[in-house]
């Protein structure tokens, strides 16, 4: 019982679309006496644009005094002279992730039944496909560790330094393993390169065999990074839970997507496990660019975000009964047919009700 107190960040292109059917399931899946009481921040391109601003102090500060939140999508259209790339994505999205410390990057992965995934038969009969990968997100190349010299010249030298922290590999590891302890295969897979990022990957390995003597059910295994992308496309159904750093993590989640039946189905929680600041869900896709303001945007993925920040607040029933809406929803769909993005969030929501 209670109010739930969200920051909701609509943001660019297909984010207001999906966000508002997100919105939409959230409400008819309240649970009794519980008040969804949302907070609408107008951050993004169009703010951007018209006052220079991308995430005033005061606005972190306030969004901080929230339960959770939920975001759509940032970022413009690529090749826009007046959006350059990174202003938004590095300034918004990674400063959320970086200032309200969501090291944990969860992005389940899963063929729910009556989806058409890409995959063959063959592949797709060796077995169910249900894994999550924890991407750590909070270092890696993300944090702006780089720079450039001689811009512009025939000389320029450009680095993105990655930074890898064994107290912030340690902290992603060890959720990874109590993730893996929680489910029935009990497997754990950390994707790295270790053969060639010898560094990062020394304190990657280190720490997972440290952290696995404290998870004793739980198996151990290694993939470098580009085989990884082999098994996601032939053998999907090894993978249980996958750990692996940011930018690994960003490139196999929108495969892991793909495999899965599409982006407009791809959920992802920015985790804050310590619970110091609340923590953000938004759908793995961006703000699509090319169908925004179409209606034509699978919300699908925003509504399952939805129900990732339910179940992280503790509201597991309700978390479930979107999920179970949601495969109901899928189950459904008949190929070819077109539904708008709010069709299709009004179905879901009558499933509710
Ligand atoms: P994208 O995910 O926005 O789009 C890739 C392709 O997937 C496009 O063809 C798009 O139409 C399709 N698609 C995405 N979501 C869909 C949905 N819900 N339903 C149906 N089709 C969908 O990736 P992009 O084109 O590389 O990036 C566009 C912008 O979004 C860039 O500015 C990028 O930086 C930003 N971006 C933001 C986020 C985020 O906010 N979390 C994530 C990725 C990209
Ligand atoms: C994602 C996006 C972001 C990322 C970008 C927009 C910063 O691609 O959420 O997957 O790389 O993490
Ligand atoms: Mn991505």
């Amino acid at each position: 019982a209670g109010t739930v107190r969200l920051a909701v960040i609509p943001g660019d292109g297909i984010g207001p679309e999906v966000t508002a059917e997100a919105l939409k399931v959230l409400e008819a899946a309240a649970p009794a006496g519980v008040k969804f009481e949302g907070t609408r921040y107008d951050l993004g391109a169009e703010r951007y644009l018209a006052t220079g601003e991308v995430l005033p102090d005061s606005v972190l500060a306030e969004i901080r005094d929230h339960d959770a939140i939920l975001l759509g999508a940032v970022g413009g259209r690529p090749g826009d002279p007046k959006l350059p790339p990174g202003i938004l994505e590095r300034g918004l999205l990674l400063r959320l992730r970086f200032e309200l410390d969501h090291y944990v990057n969860l992005r389940p992965s899963r063929i729910f039944p009556g989806v058409t995934s890409p995959l063959s038969d063959a592949v797709l009969a060796q077995g169910d496909v249900d894994f999550v990968v924890v991407r750590e997100g909070t270092e890696g190349p993300y944090t702006g560790n780089g720079g450039s010299v001689r811009v512009g010249t025939p000389h320029e030298v450009a680095t993105e330094v990655s930074l890898n922290t064994a107290y912030g590999v340690e902290r992603v590891v060890r959720d990874a393993f109590a993730r893996a302890d929680r489910r029935p295969r009990r497997r754990l897979t950390l994707v790295h390169k270790t053969n060639v990022l010898v560094h990062a990957g020394k304190v990657w390995s280190r720490l997972v065999d440290e952290v696995s003597r404290e998870f004793a059910d739980v198996t151990v295994d290694y993939l470098h990074v580009d085989a990884a992308t082999i098994f996601l496309a032939t053998d999907p159904a090894r993978f249980d839970v996958v750990v692996t750093d940011n930018l690994f993590g960003d490139i196999i989640t929108d495969l892991a997507a793909a495999i899965t039946g599409g982006i407009g189905l791809a959920a992802s929680g920015n985790i804050n496990p310590d619970r110091t600041a609340p923590s953000m869900f938004e759908p793995v896709h961006g703000s699509a660019p090319d169908i925004a303001g179409q209606q034509k945007a699978d919300p699908t993925a925003a509504v399952l975000s939805a129900s990732l920040l339910l179940d992280h607040l503790g509201h597991v029933d309700a978390a479930a009964a979107i999920e179970a809406a949601v495969l109901a929803d899928l189950a459904a769909r008949q190929p070819g047919a077109t539904r708008t993005t709010a069709e299709v969030g009004d179905a879901i929501a009558a499933r509710l009700a």
